[in-house]
């Protein structure tokens, strides 16, 4: 196990009616703005519960953060914070409205401009920012992380930050989410645990348990949620492996691989894909093309996670790989290119961009544009 510092600041206010704490939770002297996406909130109740909760308070609003949040749009919000004197942001919606908030805190601490924070891939400083979520899926709610794009040149990069001071998680927002938007939010949190489990045994007895804890606890709720989506000890179940998938708890000491994210997220860049279903058509294929040096891995999630005991190690490897692109199709995901019309000049395009930018991902930092390349012929 390497050495790591682990600190969590965000608090976590979670279960039934929780919104109403709000009040309570945003410190009553602040100069508050409110953070949106397109109105989904106000259809299903949130905006009401949350006006409600600031029992009136004064604050302004920010509406439009739309999925996979547009730096063009949140330079609009930098702006109406700064003329407003705006000290506390509250993100009220799914990831791509907490990502979007966390780029407006750092745009209204700083004189930077906006994209070059995104690009530096850390803000220095932030204005105090907390959430509501309404998407289990990105962690965003209690990590430092956010993923911005560019429009203008269809770009999306991470750049990372403080926590939120709080999020609070009430599974009952879940129950108008349709089951396209529940099977990639699954995706996303299953793939987030992939990403710092799948690379070598022998690091971290209690990282493995915790990490298959979740998948495997993923892997029993997903079907039952389909046939149930308004139960509301699945949805809470959803939302805390979503949480706990991204909040650093199950990567202390230990390497982390996050080529399928580099990967998707370029497929989000040039098609619009959504992320979860990015990373559903990538992963299996990513384990593919790097299965001999995860082989190891490969195997203890085979047996742990889907109970694959018979067969050669080859076969037993190939097995746990068939076994996960079968999980992302189960949730009712496509798991290969051709099915969402990507072609060769997509995966030409993102071996270029990988090759300029020299990139070297994986836990070995040997996944090189040509390497991803490869990966993306195996999921054609
Ligand atoms: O915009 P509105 O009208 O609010 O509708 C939204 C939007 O269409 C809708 N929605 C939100 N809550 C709903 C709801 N619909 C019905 N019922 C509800 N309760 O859902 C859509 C918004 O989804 P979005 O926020 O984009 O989804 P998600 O939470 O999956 O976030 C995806 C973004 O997060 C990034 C992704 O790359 C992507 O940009 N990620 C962020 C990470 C992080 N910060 O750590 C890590 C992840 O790997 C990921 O990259
Ligand atoms: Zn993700």
């Amino acid at each position: 196990m390497e050495n790591f510092i682990f600190q969590n600041p965000t608090k976590l206010v979670f279960g039934k009616g929780q919104i109403a704490k709000l009040s309570e939770l945003i410190p009553t002297n602040v100069n508050l703005m409110i953070t949106f996406g397109g109105g989904s909130v106000k259809r299903n109740d949130v905006y009401r519960q949350v006006v409600e909760a600031l029992d009136g308070r004064e604050f302004i609003e920010f509406w439009g953060i739309e999925a996979n949040p547009h730096v063009e749009t949140l330079r609009k919000a930098i702006a109406l914070g700064k003329e407003e004197k705006i000290d506390f942001l509250l993100a009220v919606g799914g990831g791509s409205v907490l990502d979007g908030t966390k780029l407006i805190a750092a745009g209204i601490a700083m004189e930077d401009e906006a994209w070059d924070i995104v690009l530096k891939g850390y803000a220095k400083k932030q204005i105090p920012f907390a959430s509501v979520l309404t998407v289990p899926a990105t962690g965003s709610e209690m990590n430092g992380g956010s993923v911005i794009s560019r429009a203008e040149t269809n770009e999306k990069f991470a750049f990372f930050g403080n926590n939120p001071q709080f999020s609070i998680l009430d599974p009952e927002v879940c129950y108008t989410l349709s089951e396209h938007q529940v099977a990639c939010g699954l995706s996303d949190a299953f793939t987030h645990v992939l990403e710092q489990y799948i690379t070598t045994t022998g690091q971290s007895r209690l990282m493995d348990r915790w990490a298959e804890g979740i998948l495997q606890s993923v892997v029993e709720i997903a079907p039952l949620l389909k046939k149930d989506p308004k139960n509301y000890d699945l949805n809470a179940d959803y939302m805390l492996c979503a949480t706990l998938a991204l909040n650093d708890m199950i990567r202390m000491g230990i390497t982390q691989d996050w080529t399928t994210h580099m990967i998707g997220h370029e497929l989000t860049a040039l098609h619009g894909t959504t992320h979860g279903h990015s990373l559903a058509i990538v992963m299996p294929a990513a384990m593919s093309v790097l299965r001999r040096q995860k082989n190891e891995k490969l195997l203890q999630y085979g047996e742990r996670v889907f109970g694959i005991t018979e067969g050669s190690e080859n076969e037993r490897v190939q097995k746990a790989i068939e076994a996960t692109e079968t999980f992302y199709r189960s949730l009712g995901l496509t798991t290969r290119l051709s099915e969402e019309g990507i072609g060769d000049e997509t995966i030409e395009m993102i071996t270029k961009r990988f090759n300029e930018r020299g990139v070297a991902f994986g836990e070995k930092g040997n996944v090189t544009g040509d390497v991803a390349r490869e990966i993306l012929m195996a999921c054609k």
